[in-house]
């Protein structure tokens, strides 16, 4: 049995009352990607053969999300506890699959490892033979008002007991329910119909599967997962602390697979961040969505990168900014206080100092003085600059787009390019220098003279 013979039911009909949103819980990013969207790519990758979405509170909102993916929406509602959630998907569960996860969609981080690990149990004959269902249980620093794992006389999971139904004895016990569990798909419905709601919070308990299956003579698995792996998020503070488990996962992910990171906890990935190995990274960097970096590049401290491609051997930062549609090419640098949008800069280029490029073209080995900005807006519509192999932008050069630099070509420091350039000329465009020789010292006596006082202070 393998994860491709398992459905999954992911439950996210819930309010999510505690985020205080109005985007629903359920899209809430983490590494910059919906948290449902980390559940459903795990699923998918693992090759679960149906997925089974369970919406209520703001399904409008969540649907069109998961438009376009693969699964199929089961509504509950109102929303009367989580063996309610799963009553409401088991129409559409009728499928081949021998085996059926119920995941939540607020528990993202789950790694495909632990699924597999389950369902190596449901398959696993034991004494008293397979299991009926599988419970994912973790002992967590703070149990609070988690559901607890009771054992029998024998060690054997009898039941689970809802924290507010539970003796102070239940309490005391440290294995909880994650919640994630997974059950022998021939046995589920009839599970479900044994259910009630007689019980503190007067709802559906997916738990109570477990005594009705014990009830049945059947035995239950019980595997053990770390805390991290099940992280739940009801609030802003967990999912500050999902983004943490996310964030320290691809740190070592990335140094695994070869990259240098002088300081991992201050280094921020999207959940696309691509990064070869031989890059080095420096501290206090942020990747936004949509990046690729290649072997040998180095990205200096402070630098925001996002929707950018990094060719090999190129340097960005420190302080430098790439956003969307910029392509570095190999031995680049963007050096502190650049700004790079929808922009190519050619192979060895430089903009070391002070720069905006947008919209532009930049050819191979171009150097782009400091203070160099592309003017590529005029209040309505954005337009292009080009710039040819080899062209040398003097300091504090305005280039007002549409333009076009020939290769080779000299700006002078300090120019207004409004109009195309030749290769291989000189362009400078600037009122020309005037000099009066002994102007300024006359001037000062004059002012002397007049006031018969020192000079104001001027700082
Ligand atoms: C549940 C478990 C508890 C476990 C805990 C782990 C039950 C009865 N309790 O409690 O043992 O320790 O999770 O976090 O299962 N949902 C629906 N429809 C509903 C109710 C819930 O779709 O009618 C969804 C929610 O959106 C959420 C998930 O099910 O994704 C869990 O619901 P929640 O209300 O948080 O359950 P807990 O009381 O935390
Ligand atoms: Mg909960």
């Amino acid at each position: 049995m393998t994860l491709k013979d398992c459905a999954a039911v992911i439950l996210a009909a819930g309010q999510g009352t505690r985020m205080k949103s109005a985007l629903h819980k359920v899209l809430h990013p983490i590494g910059g990607y919906p948290m449902l969207f980390h559940l459903l790519d795990r699923l998918a990758e693992g090759g679960v053969s149906r997925q089974v979405l369970v919406l209520g509170a703001g399904r409008e909102q969540v649907g069109n999300a998961v438009s376009g993916r693969r699964l199929e929406i089961a509504v509950q509602e109102p929303q009367l506890g989580t063996g309610h959630a799963v009553m409401a998907a088991l129409p559409r569960l009728s499928g081949p699959e021998t085996g059926i996860f119920v995941l939540y969609a607020d528990t993202p981080l789950i790694p495909l490892a632990v699924l597999e690990q389950m369902v190596a149990a449901l398959g696993s004959d034991g004494p008293g033979g397979p299991p009926a269902i599988v419970v994912l249980g973790f002992r967590p620093r703070n149990p609070g008002h988690y559901g607890r794992l009771i054992t029998d006389a024998d060690g054997a999971l009898s039941h689970i007991v809802e924290y507010r139904d539970a003796t102070a004895a239940e309490r005391a016990v440290d294995l909880c329910n994650s919640g994630v569990m997974l059950f022998e798909a021939a046995l589920l419905p009839d599970l479900l119909a044994s259910l009630d709601n007689r019980n503190a919070k007067g709802e559906y308990y997916l738990t109570d599967c477990i005594a009705a299956a014990r009830g049945k003579g059947r035995r239950i698995a019980v595997i053990e997962a770390q805390e991290d792996d099940v992280l739940g998020v009801n609030s802003r503070a967990d999912l500050a602390a999902a983004e943490a488990v996310f964030q320290t996962r691809r740190r070592a992910e990335s140094m695994e697979a070869g990259v240098t990171l002088i300081a991992p906890e201050t280094v921020f990935f999207s959940h696309d961040t691509e990064i070869a190995a031989d890059v080095t990274i420096e501290p206090h960097v942020v990747f936004g969505p949509g990046v690729r970096v290649a072997s040998g590049a180095v990205i200096r401290a402070f630098s925001h990168i996002e929707g950018a491609d990094v060719g090999a051997g190129a340097v960005i930062g420190p302080y430098a900014r790439l956003r969307p549609g910029t392509v570095i090419e190999n031995g680049a640098r963007v050096g502190n206080f650049v700004e790079i949008k929808k922009a190519r800069l050619g192979e060895k280029a430089k903009a070391n100092h002070l720069a905006y490029i947008g919209d532009a073209e930049i050819g191979a080995g171009v150097n782009i003085g400091a203070g160099t900005i592309t003017c590529n807006y005029d209040g309505f519509g954005k337009f292009r600059t080009e710039i040819g192999a080899g062209a040398f932008i003097g300091s504090n050069s305005s280039l007002v787009a549409p333009v076009r630099i020939g290769e080779g070509a000299i700006i002078g420091a300090g120019s207004v390019i409004v109009e195309d350039v030749e290769s291989d000329a000189l362009a400078i465009a600037r009122a020309g220098q005037k000099m009066r020789i002994g102007w300024a010292k006359a001037f000062r006596s004059h002012r002397k003279a007049m006031t018969k006082k020192k000079p104001e202070r001027n700082d």
